[in-house]
């Protein structure tokens, strides 16, 4: 970028007015070729980069919070010192530049070095070896967090994955669209894990754990010793009998492998059967569309996504998706296939020769069972994400930990928590403590329409929608006994972040 391409942006570096900016102010610049934004908090100047290292989130868009700044798309939160990523789904941190002010005018100078890895100084010693089971959002958050905080040990992380830790939420978006290269899925790059001293090990499923001797077991017999370990087993899709299938007719979609089989049958299909009409199978149904396949939905409910989203925003989700060509068979079943022959329980057919099944997910028990942790649908844990094993922690879409926020215990599927918990418990396992007070977040994607969700609502007595739906402005609050568990928005991404801050300053009682 050139100055002449840019005139009316002001470049920090030369100078700007600290009158400009009002308290929590955010504005947007450059510091000679890098496009940054300038903050204010209170009596203290940021510049910092402009955009959020996830995504590439536009972070003038974003809202300032005590010291840090978030991140308007997926709320990921950095420190404004230092640029660190406080909170998923970043986990980078962005650049900052150091500001003199002189006079009322403020000048960005160098850049600032990234943070370093912090010295450990909580008040256990750090366990000898950390094992993490699962290669997936909360471990691979974990490792990272554990090395940010200064953990000198080993670090194992068993995965029975074919391939490191990816960014599972573009499986079924923009890579299965065919909108995004290979190379954008994995979390990080080979020598991420070489730099950190993070042993990766893949295609390693662990069939027992040994709490009593702290030994993770492999299928083949290898043993791996842990000071302490972190269960981030995740989910697996659920399995659908159907019958005439034949083998491997029916596709599933949870890793990366899945999603380039999908692409690989989808090179040649002209038509699909997506079972399943919640948001992995209608995402899937978008990425089919933008291949131009006919795409046919087919899912018991009434309504799509009203479980979760209400009446309103789930019938707009169908407008949207019917708008884009897709047929939906709602209130049916598939009742069996021959061939490219659909047959649904209604009798009616249709063809497809593509065939993909979204319909749900199940906590990955099947470990944690084995170890005698305590389970409730999903792996009991206390607020610092603690099992109840010693020196064994969970984290991620197989936990239920105790929600501060609606006073229940609850399990979500959610990208942003699994990371946000695979960061917190590396933290407890560094013995400081941190309670899991997070508001779960997620977003779903459907063509050019974004859906960010904050707070959590399994049931609710009363919905308001504040906007249109339609003019795909809007947010949608759930409220149980007059309380508002959860916003959902729609082109609102400042106000799904000041939500997110009030149920987090009404749970600390502020
Ligand atoms: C296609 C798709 C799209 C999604 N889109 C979104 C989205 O838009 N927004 C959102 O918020 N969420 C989304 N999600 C959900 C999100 O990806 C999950 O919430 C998140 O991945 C959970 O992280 P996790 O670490 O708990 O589990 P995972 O990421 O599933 O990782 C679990 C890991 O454990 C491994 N494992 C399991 N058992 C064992 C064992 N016994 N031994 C060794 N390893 C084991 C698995 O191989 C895997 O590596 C999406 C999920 C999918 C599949
Ligand atoms: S782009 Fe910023 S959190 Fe996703």
């Amino acid at each position: 970028m050139s100055s002449s391409e840019t005139p009316d942006t002001p470049d920090f570096s030369t100078g700007i007015d600290s009158g400009r900016i009002p308290d929590n102010g955010i504005i947007a610049g450059r510091v000679g070729d890098d496009e940054a934004v300038l903050v204010r908090c209170g009596d203290s100047f940021h510049v910092v980069g402009a955009h959020c290292t996830h995504y590439g989130g536009p972070l003038a868009e974003g809202l300032v919070s005590g010291t840090a700044l978030r991140c308007p798309w997926h709320h990921a939160c950095f420190d404004l010192a230092s640029g660190e990523a406080l909170a998923a789904p970043a986990l980078d941190p962005i650049p900052c530049w150091r500001v003199e002010r002189v006079g009322s005018t403020l000048y960005a100078r160098e850049r600032l070095p990234a943070p370093r890895p912090r010295v450990i100084a909580g008040p256990a010693l750090p366990p000898g070896v950390v094992v993490i089971v699962g290669g997936g959002a909360a471990g691979l958050a974990a490792a990272d967090m554990l090395r940010r905080e200064g953990y000198p040990g080993t670090i194992t992380m068993l995965s029975a994955d074919d391939s490191p830790p990816c960014d599972r939420p573009n499986l079924s978006k923009d890579f299965l669209a065919g909108n995004a290269p290979d190379d954008w899925i994995p979390l990080r790059p080979p020598e991420f894990y070489a730099d950190r001293r993070i042993d990766l090990v893949l295609n390693a499923r662990v069939a027992a754990l040994d709490t009593k001797r702290k030994e993770a077991v492999l299928g083949d017999g290898r043993r791996y010793p842990y000071g302490a370990l972190l269960v981030a087993t995740g989910a697996d899709p659920v399995h659908l009998d159907v019958p005439g299938a034949a083998a491997g007719q029916l596709m599933y979609l949870r890793s990366f492998s899945d999603s380039k089989a999908i692409i690989a049958r989808a090179a040649t299909a002209k038509h699909a059967l997506v079972v399943g009409a919640s948001f992995i199978g209608l995402e899937v149904a978008a990425s089919l569309r933008a291949r131009g396949i006919e795409v046919h939905v087919v899912g018991p409910e009434k309504v799509p996504l009203e479980r979760v989203l209400g009446l309103d925003a789930g019938q707009f989700v169908r407008r949207l998706h019917e708008s884009k060509g897709v047929t939906f068979h709602l209130g049916r079943t598939v009742g069996r296939l021959d061939g490219d022959t659909v047959t649904l329980d209604d009798g009616s057919t249709f063809a497809a020769d593509l065939a993909v099944l979204g319909v749900g997910v199940r906590p990955s028990l099947a470990l944690a069972e084995q170890a005698g942790l305590k389970l409730d649908r999903g792996i009991v844990v206390d607020r610092y994400l603690q099992t109840s094993a010693p020196d064994v922690f969970a984290a991620g879409d197989a936990v239920r930990w105790p929600d501060p926020h609606t006073g229940d215990n609850i399990r979500v599927e959610h990208w942003a928590v699994a990371e946000r918990h695979g960061q917190i418990a590396a933290r407890n396992i560094l013995g400081q403590r941190v309670a899991c007070d997070i508001v779960p977040f997620f977003w779903s994607q459907h063509y050019d329409v974004a859906i960010n969700y904050v707070g959590h609502a399994e049931r609710w007595d009363a919905i308001d929608v504040d906007g249109s739906l339609d003019a795909r402005d809007c947010a949608i609050r759930y409220r149980r006994g007059g309380r508002t568990l959860a916003v959902a928005t729609i082109g609102r991404d400042i106000l799904s972040l000041r939500e997110e801050v009030a149920m987090e300053q009404r749970a600390a009682g502020r």
